[in-house]
């Protein structure tokens, strides 16, 4: 297995750019199983463990692929298997997206249960809401969702979300692309990953309106086409990347990112005491030195996003003063708080709340990535922390960060991949 072997109190400095979105990735690859010919060249893909994962799912449904210098090709008129295999599906959560896509296109789908990040419960009963509104019939047995569209072919519905799911509304609005007539989506996710899917969709060929809102109005078209595609930046490894700038005392520039989807958390750098100042397509942040404590509540967009959440609670052991981090979207994603505390920090979980102390001085020892967003938050804490942070199990962080250490070193952190052995 890898580990990363941060050397501690190096302040990061430079220009970086950002990698393409992970999170959007998946749903327009999942979407190229929509086409019934031609091929689809995906460019600004991340080179990362989950979007290999997702390619060999859709390969193995008869999709195929091609990767290179981040652009992905995908010619999915060879696909004839509606069967998303355990084996696959089991390592990534993200597989469901799939389910949509072949229900649409061959009225009948059979997708194993996922598996994926472990922090709290995480169903998938919006998603199959949603594709039975759409007309399927679903089954659960052995493990498997079997969904069939009577006559092979969706209809148009109104799907109200009772809470909003970036997963079930890029689901529904795969599924619902190719259905007969009109479907209405409301209290859909707004995430810029939504966005970008629904841009995707559009160049297809798809009838979408009310893009970037919470009511999204889709009228179905008999089929799509293959397309060239630019997909949209990584805004939680931006953010991730700001954060480290910002913990270590540093100064930083990301190229290639729109700041618009930045702006909950560049609020927040704000008032944590950091100079944030950006371009059409860069953010510089100038970290103060001394943060300042600042509470966060992770929210769907355009609020702080859960998934910087635990980046955030690494950063605010070192402001002064308490700050309470609320997560709404996942009440229990609080894994990486007994790490943080090996490492020095002092964090209380109080009904869903973590509370966080500072500043506290952090010294390097052994801690366990969890999940990955977990692991971004414990390579920050490495980065400020007195003498040497081993972080294990990296495959985490592999799943969702491209090149992570290689940025990291350009901007002047001392860090290094190294294999080690688990003790079983
Ligand atoms: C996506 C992201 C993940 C991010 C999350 C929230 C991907 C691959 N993953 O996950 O990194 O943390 O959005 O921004 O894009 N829920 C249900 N039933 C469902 C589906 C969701 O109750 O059928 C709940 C979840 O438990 C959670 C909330 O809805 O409390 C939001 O989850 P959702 O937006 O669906 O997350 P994902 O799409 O799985």
């Amino acid at each position: 297995m890898d580990k990363l072997v941060i050397k501690g109190g190096k302040r990061l400095a430079g220009t970086v750019t950002a990698s393409g979105s992970k999170n959007s990735s998946l749903p327009v690859i999942a979407a190229t199983l929509l086409c019934s010919g031609g091929s689809c060249t995906l460019h600004r893909i991340p080179d990362l463990q989950d979007i290999r994962t997702f390619t060999q799912l859709i390969n193995h449904l008869g999709a195929k692929t091609s990767f290179s210098d981040n652009t992905l090709t995908v010619a999915t008129g060879d696909v004839e298997s509606i069967l998303a295999p355990y084996e696959l599906v089991k390592k990534m959560r993200a597989s469901i997206y799939v389910l949509g896509p072949l229900l649409a296109r061959f009225g009948e789908a059979r997708v194993s249960l996922p598996g994926g990040c472990a922090f709290g419960p995480r169903p998938i009963d919006l998603h199959l809401m949603a594709m039975e509104k759409l007309g399927a019939e679903i089954s659960i047995e052995t493990g498997f969702i079997t969904a069939k569209a009577p006559g092979g072919k969706l209809r148009g519905a109104h799907i109200d979300f009772p809470i909003s799911s970036v997963g079930a509304t890029g689901n529904a609005m795969m599924a619902a692309v190719l259905a007969e007539g009109t479907t209405t989506l409301t209290n859909a996710a707004a995430e810029p990953e939504i966005v970008t899917l629904c841009r995707f969709l559009s160049a297809m060929g798809a009838h979408i309106t009310g893009t970037g809102t919470t009511e999204l109005v889709i009228e179905g078209v008999p089929s799509l086409s293959a397309v060239e595609f630019t997909n949209v930046f990584d805004r939680i490894e931006a953010g991730t990347l700001l954060a480290a700038a910002a913990i270590t005392g540093g100064e930083i520039t990301i190229e290639g990112v729109e700041p618009d989807q930045l702006r909950s958390v560049l609020k927040k750098f704000t008032h944590a005491g950091c100079t944030v100042t950006h371009t059409a397509d860069s953010v510089t942040l100038k970290s103060p030195g001394k943060l300042e404590a600042t509470d966060i509540t992770a929210k769907p967009y355009p609020s702080f996003p859960t998934d910087m959440q635990a980046q955030w609670t690494a950063l605010m052991t070192q402001a002064e003063g308490t700050s309470r981090i609320t997560d709404r979207v996942y009440h229990e994603r609080f894994n990486h708080i007994p790490e943080l505390n090996r490492l020095g920090a002092h964090i209380e979980i109080k009904k869903n709340q973590a509370v966080v102390h500072g500043p506290r001085k952090l010294s390097g020892t052994k801690v366990m990535s969890t999940d990955l967003r977990a692991s971004a938050c414990l390579v920050l804490a490495g980065l400020v922390a007195e003498g040497v942070t081993e972080v294990l199990r990296v495959y985490h962080l592999d799943r969702g960060y491209e090149k992570i250490e290689t940025k990291l070193t350009a901007l002047g952190a001392d860090i290094a991949r190294e294999q080690y052995k688990e003790f079983s």
